[in-house]
């Protein structure tokens, strides 16, 4: 497909739900091409269908970007990983087998591979067009919570990742540049998800149902507008940031 109308290719993992749908609606560009890479579509994108805690999806999603980079003529490229998971809610050892791998795959190993993937399909263009990569954090990546084991392992590796591979992309001098964001509280399907967790499984949900029953949670909205305000700043390349520190 040509781009040539096209200045801005934008990609957004989990794109079907939550903050990942309000990037798409609160989308600030003009002339952008706008992918959804998920299991469910979402209007105003093209859908690239996957699940994504199979690593059998992780090489189609460089194909995706290689295909969409191919045919554009534009000077810059945005990938929001904002696909991640909470399930199962369970101490460690007392979730179902195949859901607590499907949580590491997608919460701690996604973020990387389609890191790399990223990372390649860009350098395999000529000229590399300006990028950022963005990956929406939490502050379980250094806050311990009992019940969600492989989801604070998998921010907190995300975290450790952008900050290595941010040096690594400014010793090497490419236009390219990757953030980790934490976003708060925000009301999304995650959310929900908490507050219906028994207490035996998540100890602490009383407070977020406090929190929720309070009004302290924040728009999906609010933090998309938020985040891509922040991308238009100069953030130093292997960023780990949390919105909640303005
Ligand atoms: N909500 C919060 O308070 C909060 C706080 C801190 C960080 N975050 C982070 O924000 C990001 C978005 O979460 P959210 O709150 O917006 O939750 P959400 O509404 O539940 O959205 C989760 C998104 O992840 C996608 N996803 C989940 N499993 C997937 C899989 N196997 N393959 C492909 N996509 C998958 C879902 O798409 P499909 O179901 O269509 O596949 C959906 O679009 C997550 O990384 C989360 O850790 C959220």
């Amino acid at each position: 497909m040509s781009g040539d109308a096209t200045e801005h290719l934008v990609f957004i993992t989990g794109g079907s739900s939550g903050i990942g749908l309000a990037m798409i609606e609160t989308l600030p560009y003009a002339n952008a091409r706008v992918f959804n890479l998920s299991r469910r579509p979402a209007p105003g994108s093209e859908h690239v269908a996957l699940d994504l805690s199979d690593p059998d999806s992780w090489p189609r999603v460089e194909t995706c970007f290689r295909e969409a980079l191919a045919g554009f003529s534009g000077d810059r490229a945005t990938l929001v990983h904002s696909a991640g998971v909470l399930t199962p809610i369970r101490f460690a050892g007392e979730g179902e087998p195949e859901a607590e791998v499907r949580n590491v795959l997608l919460n701690s190993a996604s973020p990387q591979a389609i890191g790399h993937a990223w990372l390649r399909a860009l350098a395999a263009r000529d000229p590399e067009p300006r990028s950022t990569l963005l990956f929406i954090g939490s502050g379980a990546s250094s806050a311990p919570y009992s019940g969600w084991s492989g989801y604070c392992a998998g921010k907190a590796a995300t975290d450790h990742w952008t900050r290595t591979v941010g040096a690594e992309l400014d010793h090497r001098g490419r236009p390219a540049r990757v953030l980790c964001v934490a976003p708060g509280i925000v009301q999304t399907a995650m959310q929900a998800e908490i507050r219906e967790t028994p207490e035996r499984d998540f100890p602490e949900v009383a407070r977020f149902i406090e929190l929720h029953e309070g009004g302290a949670l924040r728009t999906p909205k609010e933090v998309a507008g938020e985040l891509w305000a922040l991308l238009e700043r100069d953030v130093p390349n292997g960023s780990v940031l949390d919105l909640r520190d303005g």
